[in-house]
């Protein structure tokens, strides 16, 4: 690996199955971002993060694996990129907890997802009221310089960037400081019923669905009735289409919502179909731990270097 390319990292919780948003809203800008080699790429899976929510050995492994095979089927190279689980690199959740002695209470009781949580259940656990810090060492721990994430994950890389400057004022100068990489178009995909599109709101559609579980989702998106054009069923078109290759659809179509949510349907089975094929067709188990566990080996190697500087300026060493 070459230590000069400046380095890109992303994670993704398994806590469900992949859709749309996630592909357009994260995964596609950081394999794009990966093809011209410039960068270094860092792709992992946050499974200690997805504890907070999946407490379940047999689902944790499921959905783990799955993520991985999404990666790869979405163009991420494992040979190019180090594609790991962010528990195999235990100088993650040991960054963390250096850094939960240098932050105060009030500082991530400000944090959007926390007051989120707690808004809705007062009960939650300290793994979700810390997420922030453990987040901020999956970044930090690789001097990563670009963090492709969607829009509700901003605050989270301002957390990260304002952990480095703390650590590096009160101890020396050790974390490089992150940027978030968001593209303002598709910083917020919409859901089938027309809020962000979310595994928490019921209103995904799958990356990998078949044409008939597509066509079920597409169907079900929420119309508004009285316009000539479905903005729900437009803003995901717009995804896979140019403005000026839809015009002609939407002209020719106008009210006709399900002309128009056929036309969709036909896209984006057309867009999927070859991700869908790489997916399915990724069924051994022992290649993906093998693929995982090698990212793994180059991940602890990077991130112990790290660490020993860490624990030299923090005087443990
Ligand atoms: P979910 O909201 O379905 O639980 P996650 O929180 O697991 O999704 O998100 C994984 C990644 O996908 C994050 O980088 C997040 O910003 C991005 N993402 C999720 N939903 C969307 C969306 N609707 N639009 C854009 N990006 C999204
Ligand atoms: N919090 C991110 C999400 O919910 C996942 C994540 C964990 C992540 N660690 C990261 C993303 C580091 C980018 C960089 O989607």
């Amino acid at each position: 690996m070459n230590e000069d390319k400046p380095v890109l990292l992303s994670g993704i919780k398994p806590t469900g199955e992949i859709h749309i948003g996630n592909y357009f809203g994260a995964i596609k800008q950081f394999v794009e971002l990966l093809n011209d080699d410039s960068r270094q790429g860092f792709v992992f899976i946050a499974d200690y993060h997805a504890l907070n929510f999946i407490q379940d050995a047999s689902e944790m492994k499921r959905l783990t694996r799955d993520l991985a095979r999404a990666y790869i089927a979405c163009g991420l190279d494992p040979e190019k990129v180090v594609l790991f689980k962010q528990s195999d690199v235990s100088a993650h959740t040991e960054l963390a907890w250096i850094f939960d002695t240098i932050t105060t209470m009030p500082y991530l009781m400000r944090a959007h997802a926390f007051k989120d949580a707690e808004a809705k259940n007062k009960e939650i656990v300290v793994g979700t009221f810390n997420y922030p810090m453990l987040m901020a060492a999956d970044i930090l721990l690789y001097d990563a310089s670009v963090v492709p994430v969607g829009q509700d994950q901003k605050q989270h890389i301002e957390y990260a960037r304002d952990t480095a400057e703390k650590f590096n004022r009160i101890f020396g100068e050790t974390f490089r400081l992150p940027e978030p990489h968001i593209l303002s178009d598709v910083a917020v995909v919409p859901g089938t019923d027309g809020r962000k599109m979310s595994k928490s709101y019921g209103n995904t559609i799958p990356l990998f669905a078949s044409r008939e579980q597509l066509a079920d989702c597409v169907m079900g998106i929420v119309t508004d009735s009285g316009n000539d054009r479905p903005e729900n069923v437009y803003a995901i078109h717009r995804l896979i289409k140019t403005e000026e290759e839809l015009a002609p659809v939407y002209e020719e179509h106008k009210g006709k919502y399900k002309a128009l949510k056929e036309a969709l349907i036909d896209d984006l089975d057309a867009f999927i179909a070859p991700m869908r094929d790489r997916f399915e067709s990724l069924t051994n188990d022992t290649e993906i731990d093998e693929i995982l566990e090698k990212g793994a080996q180059v991940a602890r190697s990077h991130s112990e270097h790290k660490m020993d500087t860490v624990r030299r300026a923090i005087g443990v060493r």
